[in-house]
């Protein structure tokens, strides 16, 4: 089994995320970032898990481009979804399945919210500004779901032998 696992990051959360998936995986695994990609060939893998941060209700253009790009070959593999934004819950799941098309929503294994990091050091100044007068965030910190990350790998790592 083979799992790609593509995403795309503005300061580095789901990138993380992604990282931590790859080391809990049991089998052979591919990061891409979307973000400064070449062109990437499915053909090889089983499984594509797909990534990304939420900025003003919106999972990043890459995201969304790169399944309408791969339409046809995403159609027989494996597809995992996880977000990383600040909000959880029903709020969260509602921002995977507004951004992105219901054909990969309802074809996916896995929607998984992943928590979420203000980092506010490597922040433009407008989304610090944003981050510490509408948000009232002050002080950078991390809140990656430890829980969800680790049900996300156990359900990658058992997908061996389930068909597409
Ligand atoms: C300017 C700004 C806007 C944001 N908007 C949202 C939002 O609409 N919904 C949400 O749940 N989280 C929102 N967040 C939180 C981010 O999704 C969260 O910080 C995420 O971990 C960023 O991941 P990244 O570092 O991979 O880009 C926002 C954060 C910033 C700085």
């Amino acid at each position: 089994m083979k799992t790609l696992i593509v995403f795309s990051t503005k300061y580095g959360a789901a990138q993380k995320c992604a990282e931590i998936l790859k080391k809990g995986l049991d089998h052979e695994v591919n990061l891409v970032n979307l973000r400064n990609s070449k062109p990437i060939n499915l053909k090889n893998y089983d499984n594509v898990i797909l990534g990304g941060s939420v900025y003003v209700g919106k999972i990043q253009k890459e995201i969304t481009q790169f399944v309408d790009e791969n339409k046809n070959d995403l159609q027989s593999k494996k597809i995992g979804l996880f977000v990383c934004c600040k909000f959880s819950g029903d709020r969260a799941m509602e921002q995977i399945t507004n951004n992105l098309p219901e054909w990969v929503v309802n074809k996916a294994f896995a929607k998984e919210h992943l928590g979420h990091e203000l980092s506010l050091e490597k922040m433009s100044f407008m989304d610090k500004l944003i981050t510490k007068s509408v948000v009232k965030v002050k002080e950078s910190y991390s809140d990656l779901k430890t829980e969800n990350i680790n049900r996300l790998i156990n359900k990658i790592n058992g997908l061996d032998g389930v068909s597409g």
